[in-house]
């Protein structure tokens, strides 16, 4: 039994089946392994990797398999259409991504497109004819975990990232955005931001495990989202002089691993008395010797609040702070915005009238960032379901949803999407 397994879980929730049960757990079947560690159970699918290839070709099988033909935009990100969104358009367009972060569960992303499937058979076996076609869309790199930036497939797309800032992007070996999508066979000159595929969606909702307990304490399998909360990834560059760990007298160094270390604790502190969230998950040092003092620490910082002026004073305390220690170690700090996410509003009448679709099912608000809040901000009316996390877990292994609250996604999924496209 295992955390990436819904299927092997007895539910707690709601046990009806899916009206198509095989569809859903094949689906998840013929993922699941797709980017797996078999040490850790944890994912790895980064963009322009053979894992990315793999998963864009079970997301045209799947749409072949429904009849749906499957199309690129110009910013790389999928879609499958039932109906012609060009003559009957505007259409209603689900999906999610199949991206995941460094040792990411199996939920986060693949649920949302999985759940778009099974919710199109379910209209399907209901032998329900949409009046306005609906779309499945699967979106490029959303966690941003090889590349840096988030959501780079929804903000090309969208027109709110420059294409020549996404081609000069590099992994950590120095492969450009430009090089890995040559070696994916793909062409980078043609990234662009796309105008026409936009215009096609009408209203965009996204399911998504939750990521956190809000429907745990509600007691609610599904729940839709009100807001996302601003946040922004941050580049701290550390850089001090290297020299030889043993013999170098303690009043001679230039460590900047001291100013990091101060700015980890401070980044801490200072979110929980902002009631913000602040994280330093990854870290590079160089020469990253044991027996050498290191020349530079860099240090990626994660932060998030309800409000973005939080966050500005969080993060310019901290840039206070880091400067002081620099100075007084004899190094210095530089401190750059990789990408940032102003707050998202989800369209307060769709909100509502979703979760009165849903029975009056629980509206809670997020700090987790998702394309929908992209889609959102470049004004398309959009809405996101969540689906239980019965420990709150995300990011990890251990992320989980039972099937029987997947399968009342599913339901809801299809519910909203045979009202909005009727
Ligand atoms: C995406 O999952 C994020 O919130 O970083
Ligand atoms: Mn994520
Ligand atoms: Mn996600």
């Amino acid at each position: 039994m295992t955390a990436s397994d819904p299927g092997k879980h007895a539910s707690s929730g709601d046990e009806r089946p899916l009206s198509n049960p095989a569809s859903f757990q094949s689906m998840w079947a013929d993922l699941v392994d797709v980017g797996r560690s078999p040490a850790t159970g944890g994912y790895r699918r980064f963009a322009l990797t053979p894992e990315d290839g793999q998963l864009r070709e079970w997301f045209d099988q799947e749409a072949t398999r429904r009849g749906l033909d499957v199309t690129s935009d110009r910013a790389g990100n999928l879609w499958a259409w039932w109906g012609d969104p060009d003559s009957a358009g505007p259409g209603v367009v689900t999906g999610s991504h199949l991206d995941s972060v460094p040792e990411g569960g199996a939920f986060d992303g693949p649920l949302g497109v999985i759940s778009a499937f099974a919710a199109l058979d379910l209209l399907h076996v209901q032998n329900i004819t949409p009046s306005r076609p609906i779309g499945v869309v699967c979106f490029g790199d959303e966690e941003g975990a090889r590349f840096g930036v988030a959501c780079s497939g929804s903000r090309l797309l969208t027109g709110a990232l420059d294409p020549d800032r996404l081609r000069s992007l590099t992994d950590l070996d120095g492969m450009s955005y430009a090089d890995a999508m040559a070696w994916a066979g793909r062409t980078p000159h043609l990234l662009a931001a796309d105008p026409k595929a936009v215009a096609r969606i009408g209203t965009f909702v996204e399911l998504h495990v939750e990521q956190g307990r809000g429907l745990v304490d509600k007691g609610a399998a599904v729940g839709v989202a009100s807001e996302i909360w601003p946040h922004g990834r941050y580049r701290f560059d550390f850089t001090g002089r290297a020299d030889h760990a043993g013999t170098t007298l303690m009043s001679d160094r230039a460590d900047p691993m001291l100013a990091y270390a101060m700015t980890a604790l401070a980044a801490n502190k200072q979110a929980r008395a902002r009631d913000a969230r602040a994280t330093f998950g990854r870290l590079a040092v160089q020469p990253n010797s044991t027996n050498a003092i290191p020349s530079r620490v860099t240090a990626w910082l994660d932060a998030r609040a309800a409000d973005p002026a939080i966050l500005d004073a969080l993060l310019s305390e901290l840039g206070r702070q880091a400067n002081d220690r620099a100075e007084r170690d004899g190094t210095a700090v530089e401190i750059a915005v990789e990408s940032w996410t102003d707050l998202i509003r989800f369209d307060p009448p769709l909100r509502d009238r979703l979760a009165g679709l849903l029975g009056g099912a629980p509206v809670l608000p997020t700090a987790a960032g998702h394309d929908a809040g992209v889609l959102a901000a470049a004004g398309i009316p959009t809405a996101m379901l969540f689906v239980r996390n019965p420990t709150g877990i995300s990011h990890s292994p251990d992320e989980f949803a039972e099937l029987g609250d997947c399968a009342a996604g599913v339901r809801a999924l299809a519910e909203v999407l045979r009202e909005l496209a009727a």
